[in-house]
């Protein structure tokens, strides 16, 4: 299994001082910045876009995950590219018989590509996809928010889709994002994920070098 990286997510951080709580990330250890973009109208909640991106771009060496989680993500897959995302992830949910153009574009930009699914997704709707990927991201609560419970279920789906990335032979990244704790964390890697998203945990943590590493462990 490839080597589990940290991937904290800025939804949980104070958006205020977004330079510098993206520079702590890095000085404490963490492997990726996730940065969860949410429109309004795919989900029940309204982040940041483009300008964000290109403002903390300066301020890490880090590779930036770009989560959309909005309508029509092909419309702005080459702008999240040039901003400066070194992967980008759309979901099913919204792409549906779209989602390998989608993906292609992606690819298309030099960055890397994922699919997203839901809770309420089954695995079987991107399995044709897969090998496609760069990354395949499932969620294990449902997205808007950061804070929520882990759905148990998710294991399952990490499983399932770790064989078919094995059967692949391909070097496909394994992501998981929702609810992420110390406590779920070791159950989350055995059923295969190694980018671990974590937002709440992270940032409600007093320490943060002592919880990615111990998410890491
Ligand atoms: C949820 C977002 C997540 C969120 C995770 O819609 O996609 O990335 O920030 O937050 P936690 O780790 O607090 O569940
Ligand atoms: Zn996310």
């Amino acid at each position: 299994m490839s080597k589990v990286k940290i991937a904290p997510s800025i939804l949980s951080a104070n958006f205020a001082k977004m330079g510098e709580e993206v520079r702590s990330l890095e000085a404490n250890g963490a492997d990726i910045v996730h940065y969860d973009v949410m429109d309004g109208v795919f989900v029940n909640n309204i982040t940041f876009g483009l300008k964000m991106l290109e403002d903390i771009r300066p301020h890490t060496s880090l590779p930036i995950d770009a989560h959309l989680m909005i309508v029509h993500p092909e419309k702005y897959v080459e702008r999240f590219a040039k901003a400066g995302a070194d992967y980008i992830t759309v979901h099913y949910e919204a792409c549906k018989e779209n989602l390998k153009e989608v993906l292609l574009l992606i690819k298309s930009t030099g960055v890397k590509c994922g699919a997203v699914i839901n809770p309420d997704t089954p695995v079987e709707k991107i399995a044709d996809i897969i090998p496609l990927c760069d990354i395949v991201l499932v969620m294990s609560v449902f997205p808007g928010f950061g804070g929520q419970k882990f759905i148990p279920e998710a294991l399952d789906k990490l499983r399932a889709i770790k064989e078919i990335i094995d059967k692949s032979g391909k070097e496909i990244e394994l992501e998981i994002d929702g609810g992420v704790t110390e406590e779920n964390v070791a159950q989350i890697k055995a059923a295969g994920a190694n980018v671990i998203v974590a937002g709440s945990t992270v940032f409600k943590a007093q320490d943060r070098r002592a919880i990615i590493e111990k998410l890491k462990a």
